[in-house]
């Protein structure tokens, strides 16, 4: 992709297509594959084992730049110290912006980011410091921090402050960056349609719900609150339905067969490759960008088409629209 912008500059990436962070789904693999296609690969510091997943996407990517995520609620600063000065990009989600966190990470020599739903966040992550800010719209699939529509968010928030943003939530085609593209973002973070591509750690039922689900098979809700409750997110409806149907309050277990780990009804977590159980009844998260997900296929694929397909869309647009 030839479409150079502040956030392929200031990142040092190929492409402007951020992965999304995406607990155990975005996998050292998956963000390795989108590093390897010239995209900012993410991994998410809710998975286990950060340090050793940093290392497994150092050792794949060879230089290219990467970037890790925490979710506020779950934040642990110890984890931060360790692998701030291996990143590119160090992120945040959920919670005020902490400019004594981006101080962390600037002082580690990475870039900080902050995942915003509103100009009011977008603003504060400005003030703290951060390099670039992540606007998430409603349509976005997982936890969703704010209230309005991607567009209006993007923007109230690029009027709002100088710094690149990234725009997420609903984006899963080459039709989606080039719109955010044209309207001002300087990058597009894509979630859901990266879940369902072979290095993806989702469970291969989750994967095939994406595959099977329409654009309007996903709803907004707090089912799945246990262990992180009052938080909205966005799942596929089958999953809202199952859950309230299933005739268990165990919903299933995850882990290695000799120590598993019970999963409750209504837990958080989406189910990987470790986990067992009602898995249609688990919280499969989806953003209203699942209507582009219509095969599982290598994540690279996905970001080339898309890639490619924005730039074909931007540069016949022209200057005739
Ligand atoms: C399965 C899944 C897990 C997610 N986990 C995280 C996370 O750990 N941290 C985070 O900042 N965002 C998380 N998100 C939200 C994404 O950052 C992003 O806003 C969203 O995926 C964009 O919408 P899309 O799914 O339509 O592409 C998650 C999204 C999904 C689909």
């Amino acid at each position: 992709m030839t479409i150079r912008t502040r956030f392929t500059e200031l990142i040092g990436c190929e492409v402007p297509i951020q992965l999304a962070p995406m607990g155990g789904v975005s996998t050292p693999e998956l963000a390795a594959a989108v590093c390897g296609a010239g995209g900012l690969g993410m991994l998410a510091a809710s998975a286990d084992h950060l340090a050793a997943d940093v290392d497994a996407v150092l050792a794949a990517v060879a230089g290219r730049p990467f970037g890790v995520n925490f979710l506020m609620p779950f934040f642990d600063r110890g984890l931060l110290e360790t692998v701030a000065h291996r990143v590119r990009l160090v992120e945040w989600f959920w919670g005020e912006p902490d400019p004594a966190l981006i101080a962390v990470a600037h002082d580690a020599g990475a870039l900080a980011a902050w995942q915003v739903g509103s100009r009011d966040e977008a603003v504060a992550a400005a003030d703290a410091g951060c390099d670039v800010i992540v606007a998430q719209g409603i349509e976005a699939g997982g936890h969703v921090r704010g209230a309005i529509g991607l567009l209006p968010l993007l923007d109230a928030v690029l009027g709002a402050v100088r710094v690149p943003v990234v725009a997420a939530g609903g984006i899963g085609t080459g039709r989606g960056v080039a719109a955010v593209l044209a309207a001002g973002a300087s990058a597009a973070r894509i979630g859901t349609r990266l879940a369902a591509t072979r290095e993806s750690g989702a469970h291969p039922d989750y994967k095939q719900a994406l595959v099977s689900a329409d654009g309007d098979g996903t709803v907004l809700t707090d089912t799945f609150g246990v262990w992180w409750p009052d938080a909205p997110h966005r799942v596929l409806r089958s999953a809202v339905n199952a859950a309230h149907a299933l005739d268990d309050e165990q919903a299933g277990e995850v882990g290695d067969a000799g120590q598993p780990f019970p999963i409750p009804r209504f837990a958080v977590v989406p189910p990987d490759r470790a986990t067992r159980g009602h898995i249609d009844a688990m919280a499969l998260y989806a953003g209203q960008s699942v209507a582009a997900v219509t095969a599982i296929t290598p994540a690279a694929e996905v970001i080339r088409e898309v890639a490619a397909q924005a730039e074909q869309l931007l540069s016949e647009r022209g200057s005739r629209w």
